[in-house]
């Protein structure tokens, strides 16, 4: 059992969260401390729960974000501080957060901003951006302010100079108005008054007689001796046994991999294995010595030792540093020579880490009975160079795709190499070493020919097959070049004893918004940074989550079983091995006996299709179970990729076209017309919180309850009641909160709770089921991946005058809202630039993978994408600044869009030009073009990207309930799921009804409340449901008027009478109706607005990349809070910014996906917001906006101006490529990982290492 079902499970003790179960998004982290008798220290550690072992706990003290405070109680000032600078939106990964700064401030009460970036490298946030858990965090740090990474204070801001174009080397701000929370009003940290130790655990660890320790569970023994000689004895008894010291490696074989391991050897604690000796050659860690330990270690000896000696020591603290262990420290291990010494009953044996270590994948020439007793690292020596390589697709915590260690020894006085070890990992099975490379180079001076045959030599040994596992295939080959390349200059370089080229860093973050009206009653919440009403309980671990429900005591839970197969009938279900499992549950009624299996349907039509479920006791059992059902299927030809749908078509209909103008008169009057095309991969959402569901029968009339994680009560309630053939009034659905949404939670949490309610419903049980993140990334969907296929034609000036687009959408296996989302790409074809002719058409390729669905943006930013890469070729080909054209085809006031709807209440042109001068874009321009004339291997490049977001929706409902305290209830058809909705929902009751929000509360959303409601989606939901509630409240007053007439002096209380105080209220938008066949109607109630302009270096050898500089401006009307509407548009750039940059899911050719968690699907991490942000909303002093309080929707639009980044990079690939001789347009494939990247910036290493034939192997994973 792992730590995190203990807690969750046995204790009730829910503030520590599950968000993924493999150590890949720190959701459950918590605090261990342990006395260490030897060093008579007390050690701190953030620990994922997840992973850790119960059974490794003894001694230990565990201190969980419940530990720390509460809002009852008091808040610690890591809670109160998170939830203040508004760092936590849907609140799930804050527990973790909270409990990772928390930890980092009982080793260091005095972190600098490094410190605090380097405790969250384990941390992902799909809510926030990062910017204002850093924001606030920061008041911690001793250093606030200077040259080291930092983030700025307050907001508020704009830039005085144009210091700030180049590496921002000087931070200087002039305030514009007040901030959006104020540090000094924080309680102060007082180190001193932390939770102790306990007691009893140290004295019984000081009197701990020795002793070896035996756990038996039902499958495995655990056991954890606590002498060499014992942990020696027992691997000679138990010779299969598996020694586990952190786990993360077993752990997730015995979670992901189904492995058992009967019995399980524990030496964590032996002092042998945790010593640290110093030898004459080098130093020797114990074999159980924590990476972090080593590091510090390493760091320690770095400086005090002459620096000949530390090249080995820098080489692995380099791998350290973005923490990359089991492959990534052995290149290091291998190219230094390290000596491992290993160990049986029998005696010792000191081994050489080299080639001849690894065997195959995953397995070493240690003999069964053999265990590692250390590793000993050795001091370089004089004329000895080190240095170690990596590349990930993220920077932070990532699995990389290639790392290499590399050494050389030069012959004194000479440029002549001695000695040569060249080794990479994730080019095989096992680390490599480049044999054959290196003896070559032997005796040559280290110069350009060396360089050349180098390349040659390694292009021919480090060879990969085009169908390797993890692709990449042709990148991962250039690397190994690139990599050589990037050493050989540093070598150079050291030994011209050139002077290092650095670069100051510095995050710096400013956001500027309107400050409120003066004069404005301090009472009237409206337009004020309100902390969202839940932050304070989400930083402790009160907030309430759908899985945080206590069990109910005869509860079950459910597992899914899936297809295996993208299409196929299923032949046979033998679930006879499922029925013999411990605590399945039996229906006596069931066709299989024992087993409560509900079968779907004959035939399956994605992998991950779901066939049936199990019931059991507990998660463990039915999971077990689950996966013990055996199917056999007959397969039928699949339809994986766009393009297969395209060759067969595959297509749901209708096909949808837009068409305004001429299109033949168009191109007729062009002076040039090209073609383009572009795919843009799709997306996960990524929401902390699982897909979840807890269905309640009540016993009653067929009455149900279902307490669900959904964007949809609505949906969920007919769909449940339709499932169990009931009327709808039978089924209540709950929504407390969200642990996010981002769209996925809109149909697609439907698959999951008719389940579950039809299994409660059967067995006349509380069931549960939360998925496990493989199987909600395996089953639920996510963005629709677009192909778009472009004839522009436009006129020497660049203006474009004719566009003919098809996009193709990758549907899946059903519609789900895939018309809608591909009508919405129509609608944004032409993003925000004026066309006079034009025809879009959009097609839904029906393809054999899960259901896509709605996704933040709704397709309109994979519209708009394709709008961009045609407006870059345009410029591109002509040759002209693409800012300058993307400016000329602006639309203006009062135009049409090609579906007929006038652009009124205009304000992107205005945008554009705020944010062309926060950005200093000319100046920037003219340093991005030095840079590039100065630099060869590191180019930048930078874009300015406008978006038009187009905002309809249809109707919501309230229900607002004046108690005679007082008191307000307020109800709304709207969910929360961390964009702060009901923050806002109860500032906007606040105002109408004259009271303090304090005096207002919201509980849930339910059924029973407000009925029929509309998902919360589309970014409406303010607007929506702030006019519902408007509606509710002006009734209400109209009912209370009399009694302030009679009583004008009145207070609240006094005017609350007897009457009728509960009213409802509902707002429908008024006008929508697009039709297509007319192309008339309207499509939009109206149009967001907003501008980015973003600054990227990329790496050209490596491909990777650095977000340098983002400015971003934003009309959201008059904000109704601008703390929550910051948070939007900066997680919505972020989410952005994954999408088009970092996010790749990695499809099979038989349509199996490989990515299923965060150690293989990279969302963006702290590490990557723009080293420079600046956030403005653009000031607004008209009531022109439509929305409630003349506010503008939010939640979706910034999420497109990620693009600048992306054609930032583009532009970066430009100025590499002509270098290379290369100009003219070219394709980029979203999103631009480090693999594009690397590939589009064409050169010499490149065409050593041309791809494989199409056709010619089967692909690890395919663009789908
Ligand atoms: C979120 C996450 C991210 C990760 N990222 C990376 C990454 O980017 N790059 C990377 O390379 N790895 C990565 N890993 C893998 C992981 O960090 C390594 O596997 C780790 O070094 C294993 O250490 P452990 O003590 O936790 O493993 P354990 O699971 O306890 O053991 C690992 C293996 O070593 C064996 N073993 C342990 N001690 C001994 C001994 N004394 N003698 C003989 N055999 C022994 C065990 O039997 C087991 O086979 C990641 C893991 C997680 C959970
Ligand atoms: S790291 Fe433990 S749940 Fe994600
Ligand atoms: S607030 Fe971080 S995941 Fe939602």
């Amino acid at each position: 059992m792992t730590l995190l079902t203990y807690l969750r499970r046995k204790l009730g003790l829910t503030g520590t969260k599950l968000g993924c179960a493999e150590g890949g998004c720190g959701a459950c982290t918590v605090m261990v401390s342990r006395y260490q008798t030897h060093t008579q220290q007390l050690l701190h550690y953030a620990v994922n729960a997840c992973l850790a072992p119960l059974c490794s706990l003894h001694l230990v003290a565990v201190t969980t974000v419940e530990g720390i405070g509460s809002v009852a109680r008091k808040l610690h000032p890591v809670q109160e501080r998170i939830a203040r600078a508004h760092g936590s939106q849907c609140g799930f990964c804050t527990p973790g957060i909270v409990m990772s700064m928390y930890a980092l401030l009982r080793n260091n009460p005095t972190p600098k901003m490094a410190d605090v970036e380097e405790a969250f490298q384990g941390n992902l946030c799909r809510c926030t951006g990062y910017r204002p858990i850093l924001e606030g965090y920061k008041t911690f740090t001793v250093v606030r302010h200077k040259h080291s990474r930092c983030v700025s204070n307050v907001i508020l801001y704009k830039p005085i100079s144009n210091q700030h174009v180049s590496d921002c080397k000087l931070c200087v701000f002039e305030q514009e108005a007040t901030p959006l929370f104020t540090a000094t009003d924080f309680a102060p940290f007082d180190p001193t008054q932390e939770v102790i130790f306990p007691p009893e655990l140290m004295s019984l660890t000081k009197g701990q007689r020795s002793g070896s320790l035996c756990f038996r569970g039902d499958r495995a023994v655990w056991l954890q001796p606590d002498s060499l000689d014992e942990f020696l004895r027992l691997k000679w008894e138990h010779p299969d046994a598996r020694v586990v010291v952190g786990n993360t490696e077993v752990g997730i074989e015995v979670k992901f991999k189904n492995m058992v391991y009967p019995v399980i050897l524990a030496p964590a604690f032996i002092p042998e294995l945790n010593t640290v000796t110093h030898t004459e050659d080098g130093v020797v860690f114990g074999a159980a010595c924590t990476l972090s330990h080593m590091g510090a270690v390493l760091k320690e000896m770095v400086k005090t030792l002459p620096p000949h000696q530390n090249e080995v020591f820098l080489a692995v603290l380099e791998q350290l540093l973005y923490f990359h262990p089991i492959s990534d420290l052995n290149p290091v291990f291998m190219a230094a020579g390290c000596k491992l010494t290993l160990m049986d009953k029998d005696g010792s044996r000191v081994v050489q880490m080299d080639d001849s270590f690894f065997t195959g994948y995953r397995k070493t020439t240690l003999r069964p009975q053999e265990v590692l007793l250390s590793i000993e690292i050795p001091y370089s020596k004089k004329n000895q160079f080190v240095s170690a390589f990596k590349q990930s697709p993220r920077r932070e915590d990532d699995i990389s795709i290639v790392t290499a260690a590399m050494s050389v020894t030069i012959t004194p006085g000479t440029d002549v190499v001695e000695d040569l070890g060249l080794s990479y990992g994730g080019m095989a099975a096992t680390t490599v070493l480049a044999k054959k490379t290196a003896s070559r180079l032997l005796g040559r001076r280290w110069g350009e020919g060396l360089l050349e045959e180098a390349c040659s030599s390694l292009a021919e040994e480090m060879t990969l097959d085009p169908s390797a596992p993890g692709g990449m295939v042709t990148y991962r080959q250039t690397l190994t070049l690139s990599l050589f390349y990037k050493f050989y200059l540093m070598v150079l370089q050291k030994l011209r004893r050139a002077s290092k080229l650095t670069l100051a860093v510095c995050v710096s973050v400013t956001c500027v918004l309107q400050a409120v009206p003066e004069g404005r009653s301090q009472d009237d919440a409206v337009g004020r940074p309100m902390m969202h009403l839940s932050a304070l309980k989400q930083a402790t671990g009160e907030a309430v989550y759908c899985d945080d429900v206590p069990l109910y005591e005869n509860e079950l839970y459910l597992a899914l079983v899936t297809s295996s197969k993208a299409h196929a009938n299923i032949l046979s279900i033998d679930s006879s091995a499922a029925e013999q499992m411990p605590g399945v549950v039996c229906d006596s009624d069931s066709l299989m006996s024992r087993l409560v299996t509900f079968l779907f349907s004959v035939q399956v039509t994605c992998v991950g299709h779901i066939i049936g479920a199990v019931v059991a006791d507990t998660q463990l059992h039915a999971q077990r179970a689950a996966k013990a059902v055996r199917i056999q299927y007959e397969e039928l030809p699949a339809v994986v990729t766009i393009q297969e749908a395209i060759a067969a078509q595959s297509f749901y209909q209708p096909i949808r076209t837009i068409q305004k103008g001429d299109l033949e008169v168009g191109f007729k009057q062009a002076d040039h017309i090209l073609e383009g095309e572009m795919h843009i991969g799709g997306q996960e959402h990524f929401y902390l919180e699982t897909n979840v569901t807890l269905a309640v029968p009540r016993g009653e009339d067929g009455e149900m309850e279902v307490f669900a994680s959904t964007q949809s009560a609505s949906k969920t309630q007919s769909l449940v009641a339709k499932a169990l053939g009931v009327p709808a009034n039978r089924v209540v659905v709950r929504v407390k909160r969200m642990g996010g949404g981002f769209g996925g939670k809109e149909s697609r949490t439907t698959v999951l709770s008719t389940v579950v309610a039809v299994a409660a419903n059967k067995l006349k049980r509380p069931v549960r089921c939360m998925l496990d993140r493989d199987e909600d990334m395996l089953i639920t969907g996510g963005r629709h991946p677009f192909y778009g296929k472009y004839k522009v034609g436009f006129l020497n000036s660049g203006k474009v005058v004719a566009l003919d687009v098809s996009y193709y959408s990758n549907t899946g296996n059903s519609m789900d809202l895939s018309l809608s989302v591909l009508e919405r790409a129509l609608f944004h074809m032409e993003n925000s630039y004026s066309v006079a002719n034009v025809r879009g058409r959009g097609y839904l390729c029906r393809t054999n993978l899960p259901s896509n669905t709605a996704f933040r943006g709704f397709g309109g930013p994979q519209g708009m994408m394709v709008t961009e890469s045609w407006m870059n070729d345009v410029a591109q080909s002509l040759g002209k600044p693409s800012e300058e054209v993307r400016r000329l085809n602006l639309y203006v006031e009062g135009e049409l869009t090609p579906y007929n709807q006038i652009l009124d209440q205009f304000t992107l042109d205005r945008c554009w030009d705020e944010c062309l001068s926060r950005s200093v874009y000319q100046e920037r321009r003219a340093a991005v073009d030095l840079y590039n004339r100065q630099n060869r291997w590191t180019k930048r490049g930078l874009a300015i990207v406008p978006t038009k977001f187009g905002i309809s929706f249809t109707a919501a409902g309230a229900l607002a309930h004046i108690y005679t305290d007082g008191s307000v209830l307020l109800t709304h058809g709207g969910t929360e799921m961390g964009q702060g909705l009901h923050t806002k929902m109860v500032q906007v009751a606040s105002r109408v009804l004259g009271i303090p929000c304090s005096k207002i509360h919201i509980s849930e959303t339910s059924t029973n409340t407000v009925p029929n409601t509309s998902p919360t989606a589309a970014s409406a939901s303010s607007d929506l449901n702030g006019a519902a509630v408007q509606n509710a409240c002006e009734t209400l007053m109209k009912r209370l008027e009399p009694y302030k007439t009679k009583n004008p002096k009145g207070t609240w209380e006094d005017w609350v009478s007897r009457i009728n105080l509960s009213a409802n209220g509902f707002y429908k938008t008024p006008d929508l109706g697009y039709d297509f066949d007319s192309n008339s109607g309207r499509a939009f109630n109206y149009f967001s607005y907003g501008v980015a302009c973003s600054e990227v270096e990329i790496d050209c050898l490596t491909g990777a990349h650095r977000n340098l500089s983002t400015t971003i401006v934003m009309d959201v009307g008059h904000s109704l809070n601008p703390a929550i509407d910051i948070g939007q548009v900066e997680g919505a750039f972020m989410q952005g910014l994954g999408l088009f940059t970092l996010e790749e899911l990695h499809y099979s050719p038989q349509g199996v996906l490989l990515t299923r968690g965060p150690g293989s699907y990279k969302i963006p991490a702290f590490g990557d917001i723009p080293t420079q942000l600046t956030v403005s909303l653009l000031p607004s002093t008209e009531n022109i906006y439509p929305g409630i309080f003349s506010l503008q929707a939010v939640g979706e639009p910034p999420l497109f101006l990620a693009a600048s980044v992306f054609y930032a990079i583009k532009d970066a690939i430009s100025a590499a490529r002509v270098e290379s001789g290369i100009s003219g347009p070219f394709r980029l494939d979203s999103p631009a990982s480090a693999e594009r990247i690397r590939n589009a910036c064409s050169d010499r290493f490149t065409k050593l290492c041309p791809p494989a034939e199409p056709g010619t192997f089967r692909p690890w994973s395919v663009q789908v």
